[in-house]
């Protein structure tokens, strides 16, 4: 029977509430076995207080994994280094709590008029695109936008690709209304790399993530910034032809719930918004194409490479998805 019961629990755990075991738990025996598990995946320890809440919240997130994962959607959830966190709480630690100046960003990109590949992948283009990295418990997506997008531009322009200091940004980028940990926009932080004079890199301005004193020295400047191509506010199809012939593009978005249990497919959302003052995460596009006939966009986040689909993921694409086309910009290199 011990050993039944937990398959017993399995099946009905993918159809919602668990039906067995003691229906005054909020835990079923298999879903702590899952907690356990994760745990140690995680390197995670609590006290028996917190391990309580914890499990709690980690379930009512398995719970609704499941139930996503057997409904018929475009993308699938998992678990990640989330699962054992509220909304609430991410978003207190990861996303942007203010609204950032989004639609302050004035377009001066213009537009040809195609016709554009159907796919582009700046990963598969040659060695155009960093590793993912890991921005850690600090509202600094901005700054992985930021270097992400450098890295790959003085990539394509010079064929040396570089891994460029987000601390530096962090720490020193206030002048051009960006906020440490707080927030901060892509092409507020091109514009402060273009008029401090450069940007270090990883190696010598090494990622704190925590907010910090600035520490640039000018005589280690290793990259740098003549223009910043800002795209028009929803010209989501400037975002393609940008990528399309040009650079990897950072934009930002609103993420919602869902999105911080994504695993694989094409993320979209009915319950997230479309305009520039609700956006709260940065990232960068690398790439688009199309699936099914849903097209999407290939995205690099920064929440390491475990993350999603080894830290990237597809996001629908032509619908201006979660404000996506709100405020996406690139910056011209100076090499
Ligand atoms: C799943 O959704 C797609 C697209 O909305 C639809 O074409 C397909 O018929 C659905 N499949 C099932 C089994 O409901
Ligand atoms: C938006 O821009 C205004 C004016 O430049 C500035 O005072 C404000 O701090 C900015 N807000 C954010 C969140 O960056
Ligand atoms: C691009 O956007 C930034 C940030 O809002 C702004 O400071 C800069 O002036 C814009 N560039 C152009 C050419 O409009």
């Amino acid at each position: 029977m011990w050993v039944v019961l937990p398959l017993l629990c399995a099946a009905a755990g993918l159809l919602g509430p668990p039906a067995c075991g003691a229906t005054d738990l909020y835990a079923s025996s298999l879903e702590k076995v899952h907690f356990k598990s994760w745990m140690v995946q995680h390197q995670k320890k609590y006290s028996s207080e917190e391990y309580q809440h914890r499990l709690r919240t980690f379930v009512g997130n398995w719970r609704k994994i499941n139930a996503h994962n057997a409904g018929n959607h475009t993308f699938k959830m998992g678990l990640n280094q989330f699962s054992d966190m509220s909304f609430a709480e991410i978003k207190r630690k990861y996303l942007w709590s203010e609204p950032q100046n989004c639609s302050a960003t004035k377009g001066n990109y213009l537009r040809g008029t195609g016709p554009y590949p159907p796919f582009v992948d700046w990963r598969k283009k040659g060695k155009f695109v960093s590793p993912v990295k890991n921005q850690g418990g600090c509202g600094s997506c901005w700054t992985f936008s930021t270097t992400g997008a450098l890295e790959s531009a003085i990539a394509i322009k010079t064929g040396k690709l570089l891994s460029l200091a987000e601390q530096q940004l962090v720490d020193c980028a206030q002048d051009f209304n960006n906020h440490g940990c707080q927030g901060g926009l892509p092409s507020q932080a091109f514009e402060y790399i273009r008029y401090n004079r450069g940007i270090m890199g990883e190696d010598s301005y090494p990622y704190k993530g925590q907010d910090g004193d600035c520490k640039f020295q000018p005589s280690k400047a290793i990259a740098f910034v003549k223009d910043v191509a800002n795209i028009t506010i929803n010209d989501e199809q400037a975002m393609v032809e940008a990528v399309a012939l040009f650079n990897p593009v950072s934009f930002a978005f609103e993420v919602t719930g869902d999105f911080m249990m994504y695993r694989k497919g094409v993320y979209s959302s009915t319950s997230c918004h479309k305009t520039p003052d609700k956006v709260n995460h940065a990232v960068l596009a690398v790439g688009y194409g199309e699936q099914n006939g849903v097209p999407y966009w290939i995205v690099k986040n920064s929440w390491g490479p475990q993350w999603g689909m080894h830290g990237y993921f597809l996001i629908e694409r032509g619908k201006n998805m979660c404000g996506l086309a709100a405020c996406a910009s690139y910056p011209i290199p100076l090499v």
